[in-house]
């Protein structure tokens, strides 16, 4: 019944101010009725903007919000401060200034083709830094109005929902009918999609910072726009408020509720399901490509540490063997060059490799002894793989000596990176 819809619905101009956008088709008998109920709502000293988003409603909604924003307008701007520049030329869109505090606006659309791209083109063309969504049919009190906007300058990084579910909520005038499928769509969206924190993900009357949605991409064709803030915006962690109120059903007009509705809500939990699938997968990923980096960095220290010890060693021990700073017997020199460079490696490898800020003298000097221990342990591998590859595998000894190497640093850098270190090998 919908099209598929892919839009960013974030304007870039913002202003101090809440925009209230309504779409509508055929509401003719509420609408100029609940723009007077909302002025008679709104919180003082804030900046209001209505938005009435009509689907080129057959019974002339879109008109007669033209018609009250010229009738209350003797003094009309056709532009008011909110308006964007670039939307200067937009035609359709007529508004008023009707007093200091607020304003209203309708937008007509050419084609009904959509309750969410209705409320997106809404959203996309107002100017407020908040946003709050809501029915025409008189189903969400205007009352509730205030109470959404204050709990949401309190807290504006969280999504503020008029719920019927919550505490001290109540749902009047519906048939049977509807609150069990009501009932059970709810049970749905919160069960396949995992919505924990909230008990009516399925309302229309809700509120949020426009900053809240900067990159989120609305794709779902239907009827449920904060379903699918709710499972988007911030990866799925926003926070909810919920209020309580008393949904009322329709007075006037009828609801445009039908199969097609409801079909399209099945899509949209499966496509957001899916959605969810994906960046939980790309989130592992990601996860799985940081520890890789996160390994092969550790190592490249590890070894470019391991290539200066060999430098320390070969520096010290002809110090002291050849009468610069001693002359000891060569063996003797080596031997002292030797531990040298491990002690140079393990306090290099502490403080860099592993990021070990720790350097109290016990800790120090276990962690000190077992990396002695892993060192001889990687010479012991050396030379018995040099051994094995030169005697047994008839193989060449400079061949033989770059793999016995390069195992016994692999195996040195993990054995330390376990036991030493106490870190995970993998990560
Ligand atoms: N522009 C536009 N285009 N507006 C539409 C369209 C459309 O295609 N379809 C419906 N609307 C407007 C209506 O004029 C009304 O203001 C609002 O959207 C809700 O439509 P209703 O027909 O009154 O819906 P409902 O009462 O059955 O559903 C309500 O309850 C649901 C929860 O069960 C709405 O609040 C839903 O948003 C809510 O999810
Ligand atoms: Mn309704």
């Amino acid at each position: 019944m919908y099209q598929n819809q892919r839009q960013s619905p974030v304007s870039p101009r913002r202003t101090k101010t809440v925009s209230i956008v309504i779409p509508t088709y055929n509401e003719a008998e509420n609408i100029s009725r609940l723009i007077e109920a909302i002025k008679d709502n709104l919180p003082s000293g804030i900046f209001t903007e209505i938005i009435v988003v009509d689907d080129n409603s057959p019974d002339g909604t879109g008109k007669i919000v033209e018609t009250y924003t010229q009738n209350n307008n003797n003094s009309a701007t056709k532009k008011s401060s909110l308006q964007r520049q670039d939307q200067k030329q937009e035609q359709n869109v007529l508004e008023i200034n009707s007093n200091k505090n607020c304003s209203v606006k309708v937008i007509n659309r050419e084609n009904r083709n959509g309750l969410i791209p209705a409320i997106l083109q809404g959203i996309s063309s107002s100017g407020g830094d908040y946003i709050l969504v809501m029915d025409a049919d008189f189903s969400h009190s205007p009352e509730n109005i205030p109470r959404m906007i204050e709990e949401l300058l309190h807290n504006p990084d969280q999504i503020v929902v008029a719920s019927r579910y919550v505490k001290g909520s109540s749902v009047v005038g519906w048939p049977v009918k509807r609150k069990i499928i009501s009932r059970c769509a709810n049970i749905i969206a919160r069960y396949v999609l995992r919505l924990c924190n909230i008990t009516d993900p399925m309302s229309g009357f809700f509120a949020f910072r426009r900053h809240l949605i900067e990159n989120v991409t609305i794709d779902t064709s239907g009827y449920k726009l904060l379903l699918e803030l709710l499972v988007k915006v911030n990866g799925g962690n926003t926070r909810v408020r919920e209020i309580p109120y008393t949904f009322t059903d329709r007075q006037s007009g009828r609801s445009k509720m039908d199969n097609g509705v409801m079909i399209d809500y099945i899509k949209a939990v499966w496509h957001l399901y899916r959605y969810g699938q994906k960046s939980k997968q790309t989130t592992e990923q990601n996860k799985e490509k940081r520890k890789s980096i996160l390994f092969l960095s550790k190592a490249g220290r590890f070894f470019t540490i391991g290539a200066s010890g060999l430098l320390v060693n070969y520096v010290i021990s002809y110090l002291l063997s050849n009468g610069i700073l001693a002359n000891l017997w060569y063996v003797q020199a080596t031997g002292i060059g030797i531990i040298c460079s491990i002690t140079s490696n393990f306090f290099l490898n502490k403080a860099w490799t592993f990021e070990d800020r720790n350097f109290s003298a016990r800790h120090t000097l276990r962690q000190y002894g077992l990396f002695f221990g892993m060192s001889s342990i990687g010479a012991a591998l050396q030379l018995a793989i040099l051994y094995f590859l030169v005697e047994s595998a008839d193989m060449k000894y400079e061949v033989s000596l770059i793999l016995a190497v390069a195992i016994a640093s692999m195996s040195n850098f993990l054995l330390n990176k376990k036991w030493t270190f106490r870190e995970k090998v993998w990560g």
